[in-house]
C-alpha cells in the first residue's frame, strides 16, 4: 500500500511553465514510495510527458472522448493520449458536469472507452452542498456510482470522492466526513478499488485526510501548481501511510 497523489491542473501551466514544474519536482520524487501522477491540459501534456521521463512522475489527462476519430470538433480521444504517453485519465470531473453539462451517461461512454484503450479512469464523484445539507449526500453518491459504472469492469476504476462544496473553496470536507463516505463507497463497490479525497486538499490537511483507514490518495487542484506545495502533499500521504501499515 502506498498513497496516490495526484495533481489535477485544470486550465493552469503552460508547455513552458509545466516543464519547469517537472524539471523541479522530479529530482525530489525520485525513489518515493508513491504513486505521482499529474494532469495537464492537453496541450501541456507532450513537454511534462518528455521531462518526466526517466522519473517516478506519470502523467494523465483531464478529459476525452469516447470516439476513436472523426468529426468531433475539439474532442480528443483514447488513441491520441495513449499516442503522446498518457496513462491516466480524469472522467467525470464536476467542473465537466457543471459548466460543460456532462451527464451520467456521456460519463459511463468515456469510461468505457477508457478502459477499453487501457487507461487508467480517475472518476469523479460528490454531492452539492445543498445535497449533504439535506442529508441526501450517500443517494447521491449511489446514484452516480450505479450509473456511471453500469456495465464497467469497476477493477479497472480509481474512484476520487470530491464534494462539490469543497472543491477550490478553501473548505475542506473534515476527515471524518470524508472517511464516511470513502467507507461507504469501499462497501458499495465491494471491492478493493482505490479511492482518493479531493477538494481542497493542502500540505496542512493532506495528512490528517490520509491517515484514513479508507483514503487511499488525494486528487489535489490548487495546491499541485506548485512544485514545493505538491511536494509537501506527497510527503503528508507517505507519512499518512507507514502509520497506517
Ligand atoms: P482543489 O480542486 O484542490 O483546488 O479544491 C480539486 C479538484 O477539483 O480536483
Amino acid at each position: 500500500m502506498r498513497p496516490f497523489v495526484a495533481g489535477n491542473w485544470k486550465m493552469n501551466h503552460t508547455p513552458t511553465s509545466g516543464r519547469q514544474f517537472v524539471k523541479e519536482i522530479s529530482p525530489k520524487a525520485k525513489g518515493l514510495d508513491a504513486d505521482i501522477v499529474i494532469f495537464p491540459p492537453f496541450v501541456t501534456i507532450p513537454s511534462v510527458v518528455d521531462e518526466a521521463r526517466g522519473s517516478n512522475i506519470k502523467v494523465g489527462a483531464q478529459n476525452l472522448f469516447w470516439e476513436k476519430k472523426g468529426a468531433f470538433t475539439g474532442e480528443v480521444s483514447a488513441e491520441m493520449l495513449l499516442d503522446v504517453g498518457v496513462e491516466y485519465v480524469i472522467i467525470g470531473h464536476s467542473e465537466r458536469r457543471n459548466i460543460f453539462g456532462e451527464t451520467d451517461e456521456l460519463i459511463n461512454l468515456k469510461l468505457k472507452s477508457a478502459i477499453s484503450y487501457g487507461l487508467k479512469p480517475v472518476l469523479c464523484i460528490g454531492e452539492h452542498l445543498a445535497e449533504r445539507e439535506a442529508g441526501r449526500t450517500m443517494d447521491k453518491i449511489k446514484f452516480q456510482l450505479d450509473s456511471d459504472l453500469s456495465n464497467v469492469d469497476i477493477n479497472k476504476v480509481i474512484i476520487a470522492y470530491e464534494p462539490i462544496w469543497a472543491i477550490g473553496t478553501g473548505k475542506t470536507a473534515s476527515p471524518d466526513q470524508a472517511e464516511e463516505v470513502h467507507s461507504f463507497i469501499s462497501e458499495f463497490l465491494g471491492s478493493k478499488i482505490k479511492i482518493l479525497y479531493g477538494g481542497s486538499v493542502k500540505p496542512e490537511n493532506a495528512y490528517q485526510l490520509m491517515v484514513q483507514p479508507h483514503i487511499d490518495g488525494v486528487l489535489v487542484g490548487g495546491a499541485s501548481l506548485k512544485p514545493h506545495s505538491f511536494y509537501d502533499i506527497i510527503l503528508a500521504g507517505l507519512k499518512a501511510f507507514k502509520e497506517k501499515k
